[in-house]
Parts: C-alpha cells; structure tokens; sequence
C-alpha cells in the first residue's frame, strides 16, 4: 500500500486547489476520480492482481521474487558492508570470539572499501587452539556475507602435505594421467570467484604449496597449469586458520586493554616465533587471535552442538530441554583444555544420544528433552508429530 500514499496526498492537494479556486465541483470529482483509479491500477499492477496479459513473463511462469533474489545474490559484488551489522550477525552463531569477530569486521569493511584490483580482497590468518571455532567462523562469515554455502572454497590444507599435491589444486600439465581435470582451487574460483577461500591449517600443507599461493596473493590470479587459464582472485577472501603457537596466542587474546591493532601485531610475532613461513605471514594483511572458550561460553557451544545433532534426526529440543547438569559437566571436562576440546566433547555426547534419538524419531517424536541420569544421559520425547502416540523413550547409555 506504500504506492499509494503519495497518489493520495496529491489528489488531496488537487481537490483543495480546485476548491480554493472555486471551480466546478464536478470537474473537481471527475479529477479525483480518475486520479484514483490510476493509483489503483497501479497499485493492482505492482501487486500482481492483475490478470495474466499485463504480468511479466517470470511472474506469470516462475517466481520472480526469488528469481530476482538468487539472481542479485549470485551477480553481489560486495561494495561495502556494515561491519557492526555483520559482526552482530557473526556474532549470534561463533560464541565467546567478540573481540576477534569485531576486528575482523571492520578490517574487512575497509579492505572491501579499498578493493585493490591486482590483489584478493583480504588475506586474513585466524590463529589459536584446535576447537575454539576458526574453521567455523569462516563459513559462517561465507554464509553472511554472500546468503549461500556455495560462496565458500574449503580446502583442509593438510591433505597438501607433499610437495607434488600443488597440482591437485592449480592443476597439471598436459600428458600426466589425470591431467585433463582442472585444480580444485582454479575450478572453485573460475565458477565462483566472489568467495572465501578457506585454507585450514595452512601450515600443514607443503612449502612448494604456499609458495603457489604467495604467487596467487601477490599477481591477483592463478594460472590453471592443464590449458594455461588465468583465473582471477581479486574478488576472493582467503582466510587462513592455524593452530600454531596456540598457548602464545591465547595469552595475547585475552589482553583486553589492547587495541586490536596491537593484538593483531602481537599475533604475527608470536606465530613468527613459532616458525610460521615467513615468506607467508609476510603477504598476510592480518592475524587474528581466537581465545579458548570458557565457562558459560563452553556450555553454549555444547547446547549449539547437541541441538544440531538433534536436527539431524529431525527431532527439535523442547525449550528448556536440556538439562544444565550435562553442560555443567562439560565445562568441567573442557575448562583450560587445549587439546581435543568441543569437538571430542560433542563426540562423546553424540555417542551417549543417538540410539535415543533413533528411537525417539521411530516413534514419532517431534520434540525431545535430555537428561543427565547418573553418569548417562537419556532422551525423552516431549510431543509427538503427525498424530501418532507419545512413546516416551528412555534410551540410556553407557557413558564413554
Ligand atoms: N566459538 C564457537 N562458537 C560456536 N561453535 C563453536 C565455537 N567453537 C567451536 N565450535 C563448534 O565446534 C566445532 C569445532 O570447531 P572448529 O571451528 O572446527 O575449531 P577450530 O577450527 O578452531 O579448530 C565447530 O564445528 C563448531 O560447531
Ligand atoms: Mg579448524
């Protein structure tokens, strides 16, 4: 109805001029009248009431509104964002990472601002302890800014351990069995170049591999090795994740009252130590350091877990629905742990729940509540979907 506000305050006008100027009151409804009509007919148009020979095609054969989204999601070239919007927006899926997850917003709202045409759009490192949530705040970034999982490029760097594992990347020469094929990273961003490029553990791959990435970081394009194709990074955000020099980084992150400019640098110096390649850190525009999780922060990051798991079988948890004695445990077992961390945890709690899950969606639940039994943990249906009976499924494990 938006359309029509402004139609409506000029017939107002024009009914209050006609009348001032003493003019005939017929002219002045005919006026009006057609004025109005015009306005509903617009109002019908845009609305899409209209019978079928005035629609466009795509309203009349397809969705247009979603068409029109995907089409200005896939064509986005990120021009500006707003960082403070994205961090918040980050910020309600990576728990415990504020201050990380600030500066890197706003680091990034002026890389993109500063687009420079003949590098990547940012090269960024996360570093700090395996489990704290580096792998998945950048996919989680990829899902905010470009609305799809298919603008991220993971690659598990440590797979790349070999000097010759350049090639599944950036292609092969001609004549090599297999060589037919483009490299994984040269197809992920010819196909989609406005991308983060997510390198895990960088520092796992092989030497002669991050020197293929200097050489793409510096040029703002790699060269597909099999037809010689120039594909071009000056769209992409690469985010390198590590867990080098993790107790160092973590110190460093929990030094609130420096600035994150300090950090950051503090960040670089510690992974430097560590024997980071330098020729690597050097072509990095940032480090950031992840601290480990704590407290409260732990138990939200188990609840995210346990409800994801849930959703797998698609069970929902009821609200309320898990008892706070299992996360009050896993903070015990995950306070000032470096190692394994909410990975192993949601493991062994994923373990102690999926027959009772299985058997709660056999019997038709639709919601769930765990509960700590003693050393166990159990499932209870809450209610049940489509009509069927409420078994209540007490399934309890041994605990491992
Ligand atoms: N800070 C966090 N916020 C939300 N989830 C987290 C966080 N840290 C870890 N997780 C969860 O634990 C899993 C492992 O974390 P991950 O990001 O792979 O750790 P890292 O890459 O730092 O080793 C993730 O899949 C995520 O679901
Ligand atoms: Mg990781």
């Amino acid at each position: 109805m938006t359309g029509m506000n402004p139609w409506l305050g000029r017939l107002l006008l024009l009914l209050a001029l006609i009348t001032i100027d003493h003019a005939s009151l017929p002219l002045a409804i005919t006026l009006v009248i057609g004025a109005g009509g015009a306005a509903i007919a617009i109002f019908l148009y845009k609305g899409s009431y209209l019978p079928r020979f005035v629609m466009d095609i795509l309203d009349r054969l397809s969705n247009k509104t979603s068409l029109e989204e995907a089409y200005e999601k896939r064509s986005q070239n990120l021009i500006t964002i707003d960082a403070e919007d994205l961090a918040e927006r980050v910020r309600a899926k990576v728990i415990g990472q504020d201050e990380a997850i600030k500066a890197i917003a706003q680091q990034l709202r002026r890389r993109i601002a500063a687009k420079r045409l003949d590098k990547p759009v940012a090269v960024f490192c996360l570093a700090g302890a395996p489990g704290v949530g580096k792998t998945h705040f950048a996919k989680i970034l990829s899902e905010e800014l470009y609305g799809a999982r298919s603008h991220l490029h993971f690659f598990d760097m440590s797979q790349f351990g070999q000097p010759h594992a350049a090639a599944s990347l950036f292609g092969q020469a001609r004549g090599y069995v297999g060589s037919n094929s483009y490299g994984a990273l040269t197809a992920a961003l010819r196909d989609v170049p406005n991308a983060v490029v997510l390198l895990d553990e960088f520092e796992k791959a092989h030497p002669e591999v991050h020197k293929r990435f200097l050489t793409a970081w510096n040029d703002g394009f790699i060269t597909e090795v099999s037809d010689g194709a120039r594909v071009s990074t000056n769209e992409a955000i690469f985010v390198l994740t590590t867990n080098a020099a993790s107790r160092r980084i973590a110190e460093i992150a929990e030094q609130t009252n420096e600035s994150a400019e300090e950090i950051g640098r503090l960040a670089k110096a510690a992974l430097a130590d560590a024997q980071f390649a330098p020729e690597v850190l050097s072509r990095i525009d940032d480090v950031f350091a992840f601290r480990p999780l704590k407290g409260l922060d732990i138990a939200r990051v188990v609840a995210l877990e346990i409800e994801g798991i849930a959703q797998q079988f698609n069970l929902k948890i009821a609200g309320g629905g898990i008892d706070p004695q299992i996360l009050m445990q896993a903070i015990d077992a995950l306070s000032g742990r470096m190692q394994g961390g909410v990975r192993d945890m949601t493991r062994a709690i994923e373990r102690q729940i999926t027959d009772g899950l299985i058997e709660a969606r056999g019997a038709g639940a639709a919601e769930i509540r765990l509960i700590q039994d003693g050393d166990k943990v159990s499932v209870e249906s809450v209610r049940g979907s489509r009509e069927q009976p409420v078994l209540n499924v007490q399934r309890a494990m041994a605990r491992q």
